[in-house]
């Protein structure tokens, strides 16, 4: 446990991850989020409980970290259309975000952070898991490192990324709430290409960068990136570089998607979840 001056930081495992407590997010100083946002790029991924805050205050809490980032395929709220609605009711089977991945991967821009807010939560399950891609990176062998070093990765999301002709809401429709809330792409930028070890541009650290959006990596044929891929999440995504957060209602956690990925479980069919997401932009990964 570290004690700044106004903040009491708990990290949550040896790889990534800590609590703050003494914080209220709907009224907060300068020096407050200035320790808050010293945490995050220290702990990767930040978690505060029992926060009561209206749609505006998770905006201008949001505002701090950045300028807001518009979805290209989901939907917002009708009367705050920055922010995303997660819901999985009682009947549906499909769980948005339940494949090991960064946000935005197959943008040019790929997000900065994600601020997710529990509404409603399952009496038990519907954990969120993240895992440390600074962490990934130092553990690989000096002649993986070289090898990787200077290669891209193919990114997409929607259609390619399935290798079908359906849009995503007809992929989930009739099998989640979320149908209603994705909207067709269009001609919107769904497909980038980036390095597979990026450098934060904040901190200035090496991390691997790489999500269930990875396609294959440049310059390697079908046969040789195919395993490589499957290979690098499999390994980055490892016990020993995450950690796991328990949601209530009132939760909160905020993650650096320049250095982690996230893992929404899918534990809890026949119960309710709610969560209110909003995106921050990022900038070209280098
Ligand atoms: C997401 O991938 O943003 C969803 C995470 C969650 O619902 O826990």
């Amino acid at each position: 446990m570290t004690t700044k001056t106004r903040i009491e930081v708990r990290p949550m495992t040896g790889a990534l991850g800590a609590e703050i407590f003494g914080v209220d997010i709907g009224n907060m100083d300068d020096e407050t989020f200035d320790e808050i946002y010293a945490a995050f790029l220290e702990h990767l991924v930040i978690f505060f409980r029992d926060q009561d805050i209206t749609p505006e205050q998770q905006l201008a809490f949001a505002h701090r970290f950045g300028e807001i980032h518009t979805h290209p395929y989901m939907k917002g709220l009708d009367d705050y259309p920055e922010i995303l609605e997660i819901v999985k009711e009682p009947k549906d089977t499909y769980t948005f975000g339940n494949v090991w991945h960064t946000d935005q991967m197959f943008t040019p821009k790929p997000a900065k952070a994600t601020i997710l807010y529990a509404k409603e939560t399952p009496a038990a399950g519907g954990d969120t898991m993240f895992a440390n891609m600074y962490m990934a990176y130092d553990c690989m062998s000096d002649q993986m490192k070289s090898m990787l070093s200077g290669v891209k990765t193919f990114n997409a999301g929607a259609k390619r990324k399935y290798n079908d002709e359906r849009s995503r809401a007809e992929r989930y429709a009739g099998t989640s709430a979320m149908a209603d809330k994705v909207r067709d792409p269009g001609n919107l930028i769904t497909e980038s290409s980036h390095p597979v070890i990026r450098t934060h541009p904040e901190t200035g650290k090496k991390g691997l960068y790489i999500g269930s959006h990875t396609q294959s990596l440049d310059g390697f044929t079908d046969e040789e990136s195919a395993p490589m891929v499957d290979y690098l999440q499999a390994y980055s995504t490892k016990p020993d570089f995450t950690c796991r957060f328990r949601w209530a209602p009132g939760s909160m956690a905020i993650w650096d998607n320049r250095c982690t990925q996230h893992l929404a479980l899918a534990d809890y069919n026949g119960h309710r979840r709610c969560m209110h997401r909003i995106t921050i932009c990022g900038d070209e990964p280098f």
